[in-house]
């Protein structure tokens, strides 16, 4: 009889090989793609429900970070899609504003963010890049400083241009981006060492893995401020785990302009850019005589699905107090994994880092190097448990105990595979296949 292990290889070749003949990346995030992952990985989903997924042969897997954690509640969970459906039958997109980008508008911006103004777009670069170019017309300078331990920010040259992958860019982009580091203000206040500076806005995640130190983010601000910079907030990821109103809130900061995007609509497409009056109001039209800003201009930009998904999520946010639940579920995990790391004596190798809400685990080899290989195996052992995992643990409110449990049996077996590699100071005979490789380098 063929082994699980087998069966999924084979399907999983020839699905693959249909999705690269006709999709250029075989997938439309390059950070899910088969690169990314070891090779007994299901290529493809066939569906969601809660925190599982089934592949095309209806194998279930329990998934850890749920759609690069846009699926804030659940995959398919019907509050969310029946209001969906239902805004879908009143019609998705008119020739005029539709009164949902009002009511929407309103929510968000009592809700989430207490900016002024608010922009919907239906993709996180679209909302960072029109971020950057107000900033530009703002300020009227040209440059962007970037933390450089923040590995994405926009698919579009002025971020792109930053990275290994800088095939294609428009020629001179590099020379617009500068960079500093996460929680090291001196590489902040070095950027602005020369008062003719031509930096118009700082762009970071409020925080990744690491959390602020030394008030870093309100220290940034200040400096910004002095120097006539736009602070720029990130929220892409964490706004909507670290709480309802974003990681500026748990940390207490107030950025200039913050950009939102996965989990704010259970995984439909909703991104927004929100901040000052004062800048955002030059993407308006109503100061007549001045400079016209071409902002976010985009046909499916308010699509009503995506908006009408939004509002139920954050709904649904407020009245279960997911946020607060996330956490808990995260903190059982995270205690857990610690705790078996432990028992096993591995804390040297496997290391569990950031909050509750949002964490991921290190991998360490027996020189205590960071290891893709060994890393690749953890994943491995984890898909060959049913556990779809890449390194990331987003929990949430479908996140539920059996589920954890699940999780927590599969880790405690994979790390004995993993403790083998560590005693063989190698992973041959025991990772089948590559290890994943990097999203940004430079060639194939
Ligand atoms: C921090 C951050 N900013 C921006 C983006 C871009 O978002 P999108 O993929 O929706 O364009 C991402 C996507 O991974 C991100 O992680």
């Amino acid at each position: 009889m063929m082994t699980l292990d087998k069966r999924l290889q084979e399907q999983n070749e020839s699905i693959s090989d249909r999705l690269h003949h006709l999709i250029p990346g075989g997938c439309h995030t390059y950070s899910k793609g088969d690169d990314q992952f070891p090779e007994n990985a299901p290529h493809a989903i066939s569906h969601g429900k809660g925190a599982e997924v089934w592949d095309l042969e209806q194998n279930r897997f329990i998934d850890c970070s749920m759609g690069l954690t846009a699926v804030s509640i659940g995959h398919g969970y019907e509050p969310v899609a029946k209001a969906v459906a239902e805004s879908a039958y009143l019609g998705t997109n008119f020739q005029r504003p539709a009164l949902l980008e009002l009511e929407a508008a309103e929510i968000f911006l009592d809700t989430v963010q207490s900016g002024d103004m608010v922009k919907f777009a239906k993709n996180g670069s679209t909302v960072t890049t029109a971020a950057v170019k107000l900033a530009r017309a703002y300020t009227n300078k040209n440059k962007v400083a970037l933390a450089k331990e923040h590995n994405f920010f926009s698919f579009d040259d002025w971020f792109i241009a930053s990275t290994a992958c800088d095939f294609g860019v428009e020629p001179g982009a590099a020379e617009l981006s500068v960079k500093f580091s996460y929680n090291d203000l001196a590489s902040v206040e070095q950027l602005f060492a020369d008062p003719d500076h031509d930096i118009a806005c700082l762009i970071m995640e409020p925080t990744k893995f690491d959390p602020p130190t030394d008030d870093f983010l309100n220290k940034v601000g200040d400096i910004c401020r002095a120097n006539g910079v736009v602070y720029i907030l990130d929220e892409m990821v964490s706004g909507f785990k670290w709480h309802i109103k974003g990681a500026q809130h748990h940390f207490n900061v107030e950025p200039d302009l913050s950009t939102w995007g996965k989990g704010m609509a259970n995984g439909f497409s909703a991104c927004a850019l929100t901040g000052k009056r004062e800048i955002m109001e030059l993407g308006g039209v109503r100061n007549s005589g001045e400079r016209k800003l071409f902002l976010i201009s985009s046909t499916h930009g308010a699509e009503s699905t995506g908006l009408a998904a939004m509002i139920e999520t954050i709904r649904q946010f407020e009245q279960h107090d997911m946020f607060a639940d996330n956490w808990r579920r995260g903190q059982i995990l995270q205690d857990g994994l610690r705790k078996i790391i432990a028992q096993k004596n591995m804390t040297a190798y496997l290391q569990v880092l950031g909050d509750p809400c949002l964490f991921v685990v290190n991998c360490l080899n027996h020189d205590l190097k960071v290891d893709s290989n060994f890393r690749t195996l953890l994943l491995q052992e984890m898909i060959r448990r049913n556990i779809l995992f890449q390194g990331l643990f987003y929990p949430t409110w479908s996140h539920n105990d059996a589920i954890i449990h699940e999780i927590l049996e599969a880790f405690d077996a994979s790390l004995n595979v993993y403790a083998e590699a560590l005693d063989n100071q190698s992973t041959s005979r025991l990772l089948i296949g590559e290890a994943a490789k990097p999203v940004f380098r430079k060639f194939i």
